[in-house]
């Protein structure tokens, strides 16, 4: 059982798709384990998107995902990273499929709707970034031995 860190960008929450995102995830069969709203901090953010540093683009994200609430998220499930990840779409708002989130939905690439963890170790990075443990729970689903 694997875990990740999805997060409603800014203009997911503006734009009212909290709920519709949160239903494609329901309705996969993964485990909600942890969510929030939240105003990120520059700091924060700087943290989330370390890899990034130094691209050309860094300064429009961190500016981006500091500007309004994210709905931030840990869900679980089998092989959810890289599943997830193939739900959300290319980054590219051009190359993102009908079908995913991003190619339903996002129409910039600056402006992408939703952020998801691309290996098991920056999701652990993460989620510790956005949440404690406290925070996460676990508990039983009955549909779960459906899936
Ligand atoms: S890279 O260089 O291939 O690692 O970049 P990529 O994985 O495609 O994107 C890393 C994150 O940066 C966002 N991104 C952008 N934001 C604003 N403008 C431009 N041009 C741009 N290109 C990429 C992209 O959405 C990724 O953020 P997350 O939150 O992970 O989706």
């Amino acid at each position: 059982m694997e875990r990740t860190f999805l997060m409603v960008k800014p203009d997911g929450v503006q734009r009212g798709l909290i709920g519709e995102i949160v239903k494609r995830f329901e309705q996969k069969g993964f485990q909600l384990v942890g969510a929030k709203l939240v105003q990120i901090s520059r700091q924060q953010a700087e943290l989330h998107y370390q890899e990034h540093l130094g691209k050309d683009f860094f300064e429009r994200l961190v500016t981006f995902i500091t500007s309004g609430p994210v709905f931030a998220m840990v869900w679980q499930g089998d092989e959810i990273i890289t599943l997830s990840r193939t739900m959300i779409g290319k980054t590219s708002a051009l190359d993102a499929a009908p079908g995913t989130i991003r190619g339903d939905y996002a129409v910039h690439t600056n402006l992408n709707l939703i952020h998801g963890s691309d290996s098991p170790a920056s999701a652990q990075r993460e989620i510790a970034n956005f949440f404690s443990e406290q925070e996460l729970i676990s508990y039983n689903k009955a549909v779960q031995t459906w899936i």
